[in-house]
C-alpha cells in the first residue's frame, strides 16, 4: 500500500514512495551515485546557495514559460534526459516517458541504453513529437554510424554525445545488489558480467579512446544539432564553440561518474561570463542537468543563462511508483511551481529570466 498519487505534492515525494515499492536492484541502480555520493548531493544543494531578487509590481496575470531548444518549440524549459533500462522501474519502460513527454510538450531524450528498442520508442511518438538521442559511441564505429544515421532517418533532432563516462563509475549500491540482467534489450553479443552491478554490465562496448579528434567525423555521418553531454568546465564548451558543436550539456552524469565532480549550475556560473566576454553567448545553446527538483532550480539556471534542463530520477522514480500517471503528475506539479515562481519573481516570458533576478554571492562556497 503506497500514498495515493494525489498525496504526491512534489517530485521528492515520488522518490520517497518509489524506495518503498521498487526491488531493491532496480532502485540500487536508479537511486545510486558513484563513491561516496558527494557530486549527487552537491548536484542539489547548489542549487540552495542560489538566491533570487524578485521584482515587484510587474502585471503577472498571463504568464508563459514556452521556449525553444535546438530549435524546438516546446512548453516547458525542461525536457527528460536519457536514463538507462527503463523496465527496471515499470514493465513497459520508456514508451511511457515518451507518452508523457507528448502530453506536456517536451523533448524526451533516448538513451542509447534503453530497456525498449529504439524503434519502440520512436513508434510510441505521437504528432510532432520532438525526441533527441543520447548516443555512448561503440568502440566499433560501424555500429554507432548505422545507431547515428538510422535515428536522424528515424526523425530524432538532436544527437547527445555522452563525454563523461569513457569508463562507468564505481556506483557501490548498484554492485552491492547484485543485478542479475533483466529488462535491458541493450547492443547485442557483449559478455555481461554482472557482478559488477547493472552499469558495468551493460556499458563494456563504450570507447574509452573518444576524443575531440573523433567530432569532425560525427560531423560529417550527421545533420543533426550535435551537442556533447557531460561537460564539466568552461575551457571545454568554448572548445565545443570551435569544433561546431551546436550544444553542450553541463552534466556530471546525476554523479554517477567522477565523485567531487562540480555542479552544473557551478560550472554554469563560470561558464556564461566566459562565453559573453568572447562573444559565443548566441553561438551554443548551454543546457545543465543534476539535482533539479523543483521549478525554482528551473528559473535559477535560466536565469545564469542556460537553455533548458534536463531532469532524469524524478520521472524515473514517478513512473516505477505510479506509471504514465505519476509521471504525468509530476511534470503538472512542475508546471504548477513553474507558474507560481515565474510570478513571483515577477517574469511573464523565458526571456525575461536574467542575471539580475538571482543573487549568486554564495554560490562558491560549499
Ligand atoms: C543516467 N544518466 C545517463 N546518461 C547518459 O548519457 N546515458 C545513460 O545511459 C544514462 N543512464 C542513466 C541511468 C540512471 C538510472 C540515471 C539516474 C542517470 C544520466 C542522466 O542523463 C542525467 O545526467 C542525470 O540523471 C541528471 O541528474 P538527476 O536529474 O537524475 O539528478
Amino acid at each position: 500500500d503506497k500514498p495515493l498519487l494525489s498525496q504526491c505534492y512534489n517530485l521528492m515525494d515520488f522518490e520517497s514512495v518509489a524506495k518503498n515499492v521498487m526491488k531493491k536492484t532496480a532502485w540500487g541502480y536508479y537511486s545510486s551515485a558513484a563513491d561516496d555520493e558527494i557530486t549527487m548531493r552537491e548536484n542539489h544543494e547548489a542549487f540552495h546557495r542560489i538566491w533570487f531578487r524578485p521584482k515587484i509590481l510587474v502585471d503577472v496575470k498571463t504568464v508563459d514559460f514556452s521556449t525553444t531548444m535546438l530549435g524546438t518549440k516546446v512548453n516547458m524549459p525542461f525536457y527528460v534526459t536519457a536514463t538507462a533500462l527503463g523496465k527496471l522501474g515499470h514493465p513497459e519502460g520508456e514508451v511511457v516517458l515518451t507518452r508523457a513527454a507528448h502530453k506536456h510538450n517536451v523533448v524526451q531524450m533516448i538513451p542509447t541504453l534503453a530497456s525498449c528498442s529504439f524503434d519502440e520508442i520512436v513508434d510510441a511518438r505521437q504528432g510532432d513529437q520532438v525526441q533527441w538521442l543520447q548516443l555512448y559511441v561503440n568502440a566499433d564505429r560501424a555500429i554507432t554510424e548505422r545507431i547515428v544515421r538510422h535515428a536522424e532517418a528515424r526523425g530524432c533532432k538532436g544527437l547527445f554525445i555522452t563525454v563523461d563516462a569513457p569508463q562507468l563509475g564505481r556506483r557501490e549500491k548498484d554492485m552491492r545488489s547484485k543485478f542479475v540482467g533483466q529488462g535491458s534489450n541493450v547492443q547485442s553479443g557483449q559478455d555481461t558480467d554482472t557482478s559488477q552491478g547493472a552499469a558495468r554490465a551493460i556499458s563494456s562496448f563504450i570507447d574509452p579512446s573518444l576524443s575531440w579528434a573523433d567530432i569532425p567525423w560525427f560531423r560529417s555521418i550527421t545533420k543533426m544539432p550535435i551537442v556533447l553531454k557531460g561537460v564539466q568546465r568552461v575551457e571545454d564548451v568554448v572548445k565545443a564553440v570551435e569544433c561546431g558543436i551546436q550544444g553542450v550539456v553541463l552534466s556530471n552524469h546525476g554523479g554517477r561518474q567522477l565523485d567531487f565532480a562540480p555542479s552544473a549550475v557551478e560550472v554554469l556560473a563560470e561558464t556564461m561570463p566566459v562565453l559573453r566576454s568572447m562573444g559565443l553567448e548566441n553561438k551554443i545553446e548551454v543546457f545543465v542537468d543534476g539535482g533539479v527538483r523543483r521549478a525554482t532550480d528551473i528559473l535559477k539556471a535560466l536565469c545564469l543563462g542556460a537553455k533548458g534542463v534536463g531532469i532524469g530520477r524524478p520521472f524515473l522514480y514517478a513512473m516505477s511508483a505510479y506509471g504514465f500517471d505519476g509521471v504525468d503528475r509530476s511534470m503538472q506539479l512542475l508546471r504548477d511551481e513553474l507558474e507560481m515562481g515565474m510570478r513571483l519573481i515577477g517574469c511573464t516570458s523565458i526571456d525575461q529570466l536574467n542575471p539580475s533576478l538571482i543573487d549568486t554571492r554564495n554560490l562558491g562556497s560549499h
